[in-house]
């Protein structure tokens, strides 16, 4: 399978893991997947030796052929190709050639690039290939007007099973992902499961807007995320696919929203600025303006939801809330300009005692009116990583995301880095918005549903506490006892900036721990560290044992570490979970 894969031999872990595992559990390479037991804390690495590890990494997810998509897994369809680039079928041979030859300039990752007319084969309506959907006797994907027949595949390579994604629709968004996908030898692969097209008659499915549903102008979202609730639109990143890469693609980044995403436009979006003081006027710039008029500057930070692994902390006692697993977390690289240098530029002075907080309000807005509202301190409004964004990795920001613009408030909980922002606002009290002053405070554990609620008794959540958490294995896996260790992976972040200086995790629900492997933005220190940290990890199967408590752990700059249990953290609004997190595997002989 190695051989077939385009792994290099060294990559044993890699190998053993791709047809036992779903594919993304070998993202851990070699080298991050060396064990190191507590006793022997590992030496914090250099930033140039972080860099370079990096770089390195970097290349073997990156191989310009099918070795880093094999091996990261990104999608079960990568371990198709990996597999089969190397035994394509003649059919699909023959056929991609004729089409080779007819456009011979334009090439499959050209979007000009058509998959080969077919008319030996069926036409399929979307109905019928959805019907091939997961489970199904035989599960079809589409690509373009190609259908595919991917169901001997995922059976005889269960670490393909990625693909199952998309089975009973189009395979399009995922590539879209992984641009590698897109070369000539993967059309030949594909065209080799090839049973029919999609009937061209049949029109490209289309997004109706209904002026009686006020979210029927949402965005399209990407198949991959998990929906935790489709109106307002809430979904996290899938776990399986969150290892991949260290910024989320903004596809799959989480998406937290509380009303209809708004129709903002780039030319005519303003953001107001008011509360400037004494004979000063409120002032609204463009996006245009503040690209002009401010320098750039980037972070690339964490939003994590408040209510992120509320699901877990209702497994030790009722919460109310969505029902978020653990992936209401991602990490992107975001641009714009300083907050506090537009407010310094218009005369505000940082050491204005009189300013405590900085209002934030957003394009969206519930049925009386009221908009998405948020604040900030104004002494953190003022730190320089705090950014007015306009992109997120590097693309205009999404419209789930806050397209034009967003306030990025690196360090703090999610509820205050508002999206679509339209107002900035100074003042000596917090912001009279339900989000900040009636949700996303955490009472006392003493606090019990029923309870008559005095939100004045405990501040709003600004700086968000030590997490980690597991993504892969999932729950439930089956781990072969002869392969001796388990490999986990997860992330780990820490708010206020605070770096994590350790990850450690249990094969025993938290008798033995070790050390986990960790990577970190190579330009962040630890004590402005607004980046998570990714781990990986191979534990030990201990001996005699059918099952494994796996237990996952991380401290932060300010020793800081998760709490064992919900027990003391417990609250009615299920917020800021972050007591250990277990994941329980079988293991067979
Ligand atoms: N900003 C606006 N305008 N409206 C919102 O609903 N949700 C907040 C925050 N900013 C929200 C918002 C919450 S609770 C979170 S966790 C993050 O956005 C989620 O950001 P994301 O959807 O980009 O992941």
């Amino acid at each position: 399978l190695n051989a077939l894969l385009m792994a290099p031999p060294s990559s044993l872990i890699v190998r053993r893991l791709a047809p036992r595992l779903s594919g993304a559990l070998a993202t851990a390479s070699p080298q991050l997947c060396e064990l190191r037991p507590l006793s022997g804390v590992a030496r914090e690495r250099t930033q140039q030796e972080q860099q370079h590890e990096r770089e390195q990494q970097q290349q073997q997810w990156t191989g310009s052929k099918w070795q880093r998509v094999a091996v990261a897994g990104g999608l079960g369809l990568s371990l198709l190709v990996g597999y089969c680039s190397s035994c394509s079928s003649s059919a699909g041979r023959r056929v991609a050639h004729a089409d080779a030859s007819a456009h011979p300039s334009v090439a499959p990752s050209d979007p000009a690039f058509q998959v080969p007319g077919r008319v030996d084969l069926p036409v399929y309506k979307r109905e019928e290939v959805k019907k091939h959907g997961k489970g199904a006797e035989r599960m079809w994907v589409t690509y373009k007007m190609g259908v595919y027949d991917i169901t001997d595949f995922v059976e005889s390579h269960p670490g393909g099973d990625k693909i199952l994604m998309a089975a009973g629709g189009a395979v399009d968004p995922f590539w879209a992902l992984y641009a590698q996908h897109k070369t000539e030898d993967v059309m030949e692969i594909l065209e080799g499961m090839r049973v029919g097209s999609l009937d061209p008659t049949e029109p490209a499915p289309v997004h109706a807007v209904d002026a009686s549903d006020p979210f029927s102008t949402d965005p399209p979202r990407h198949p991959a995320l998990i929906v935790n609730n489709p109106k307002p639109f809430n979904a996290e990143t899938p776990p399986s696919l969150m290892m991949d890469n260290f910024r989320t693609p903004n596809d799959l980044f989480f998406v937290r929203n509380h009303l209809p995403v708004p129709q903002t436009d780039l030319a005519s979006h303003r953001v107001r600025i008011e509360g400037l003081g004494k004979g000063r006027k409120d002032i609204e710039l463009s996006v245009d303006e503040l690209k002009k008029r401010y320098k750039e500057h980037y972070v690339t930070s964490v939003v994590q939801c408040g209510g992120n692994r509320r699901a877990d902390m209702q497994k030790y006692k009722k919460v109310a809330g969505l029902m978020w697993e653990g992936y209401a977390i991602s990490n992107a690289k975001w641009t714009g300009v300083r907050l506090r240098d537009v407010l310094i530029d218009l005369g505000v002075d940082p050491n204005d005692e009189t300013i405590k907080h900085v209002h934030l309000e957003g394009a969206d807005v519930d049925p009386t009116g009221k908009p998405y509202g948020a604040s900030i301190p104004f002494e953190k409004a003022m730190s320089p990583e705090v950014l007015i964004a306009y992109s997120m990795n590097d693309e205009p920001i999404p419209s789930d995301h806050g397209f034009p613009l967003r306030c990025i408030v690196p360090g703090v909980v999610g509820a205050r880095q508002v999206k679509w922002l339209t107002l900035v606002r100074l003042s000596d009290v917090e912001s009279p918005s339900h989000f900040q002053q009636k949700d996303y405070r955490a009472f006392s554990p003493s606090v019990q549903h029923g309870d008559e609620l005095d939100w004045n008794s405990v501040p709003s959540i600004q700086d968000y506490p030590i997490q980690s958490a597991f993504c892969l294995p999932a729950t439930g896996t089956t781990v072969d006892r002869e392969d001796g260790t388990v490999d986990v992976a997860g992330y780990a972040w820490s708010g206020g900036g605070r770096g994590i200086i350790r990850v450690e995790v249990s094969p025993d629900g938290g008798k033995t721990w070790y050390s986990a492997e960790m990577e970190q933005d190579p330009d962040q220190n630890q004590d402005k560290m607004w980046a998570w940290t990714l781990f990986r990890a191979s534990i030990p199967i201990p001996p005699g044992v059918d099952k494994m408590d796996m237990v996952v752990k991380a401290t932060d700059r300010s020793y800081n570490t998760q709490p064992e249990t919900a027990a003391g953290i417990w609250n009615i609004r299920g917020l800021l979970h972050n007591a250990w997190h277990h994941v329980e595997v079988k293991i067979r002989d």
